[in-house]
């Protein structure tokens, strides 16, 4: 890495002076780069400008889950709920990210009870009476990422899958609490898995979360079953998602062969997810989107 004059602009793009600006930063990540820790490449460093415009993004991103949630019941289809997806987020200026994505063919993923994560929705999937389903949505704001998602009950659902649903919202929470600056992503992994194992869970290893922001995935990539003082270091301005999948059974998945994006328990017991985006600040952490 080039070294920056005191007086020179600042890499992050602030406008401001190296000096006034990261100068001081760098000189912490260089030491801790120097005892072995993982640190962030500059890329993913987001300036006060890029935070705010991020901001920006996640309140369409929340407001169209808040959509969903006054809407969803038994009987609608996850067609519909794509529907309402893509139509909120155009009213708001905004593009759903999933639309496109890779071949993605919709603008939300929807993923009920076996299904882990990347459900497609479907004219041909009602949603009935004791399904638990996860709507993952991802808005793109004037090419600033956003990312969240919920967990629904439809109707009454059974205790277990009630309490499935419960521990992997109260999971992200435990999580949280591991987040600040200097701290390592996997102080936040380690203590998501041994919450959900504390509870008779499992946690899906092979996908996890991701940085976000500036693009939709972006480093690191955010593992759930990681071991605390491993993994990248945490740093002020840092934005990812804590997005765990808590299976009620075993933590081997496997992919639809058919449409190679929707991923199943191989045990078909249920599986449930819920996913923040965080940004982390000098003092800790804030919830950009829920
Ligand atoms: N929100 C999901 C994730 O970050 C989106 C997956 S990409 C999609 O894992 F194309 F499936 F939407
Ligand atoms: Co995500």
């Amino acid at each position: 890495m080039r070294k920056l004059g005191r007086n020179e602009p600042c890499w992050c793009g602030s406008g401001k002076k190296y000096k006034a600006c990261h100068c001081a930063f760098d000189n912490k990540l260089e030491g801790y780069f120097y005892q072995g820790a993982l640190v962030p490449p500059r890329e993913i460093i987001k300036n006060q400008e890029q935070i705010q415009a991020i901001r920006d993004s996640a309140k369409i991103n929340i407001a169209v889950l808040d959509y969903v949630s006054r809407n969803i019941r038994a009987g609608i289809t996850t067609e519909q709920i794509d529907r309402w997806v893509y139509e909120k987020t155009t009213q708001c200026g905004a593009i759903p990210a999933p639309l496109h994505y890779e071949g993605f063919p919709k603008s939300v993923c929807t993923s009920i009870n076996e299904e882990v994560c990347h459900g497609i929705p479907s004219d041909h999937v009602v949603l009935k009476e004791g399904d638990i389903i996860n709507v993952d949505v991802s808005t793109n704001y004037k090419g600033y990422f956003s990312d969240s998602s919920r967990m629904f009950c439809i109707g009454q659902v059974s205790p277990e899958k009630k309490r499935l649903v419960d521990i992997t919202k109260e999971s992200i929470q435990v999580g949280l609490e591991q987040v600040k600056p200097w701290g390592f992503l996997g102080d936040m992994g380690q203590a998501i898995h041994d919450f959900a194992r504390k509870n008779g869970y499992s946690v899906v290893r092979e996908i996890g979360g991701h940085g976000i922001g500036l693009e939709f995935h972006e480093e690191p990539w955010v593992s759930y079953v990681s071991k605390k003082g491993t993994e990248m270091m945490m740093v002020p301005g840092m934005i990812f998602t804590i997005e765990p999948m808590i299976n009620m059974g075993t933590d081997e998945i496997f992919v639809d062969r058919e449409n190679g994006w929707t991923i199943y328990t191989a045990d078909a017991m249920p599986s449930a997810q819920w996913e923040i985006q965080v940004l982390v600040t000098e003092e800790g952490y804030e919830i950009l989107s829920y």
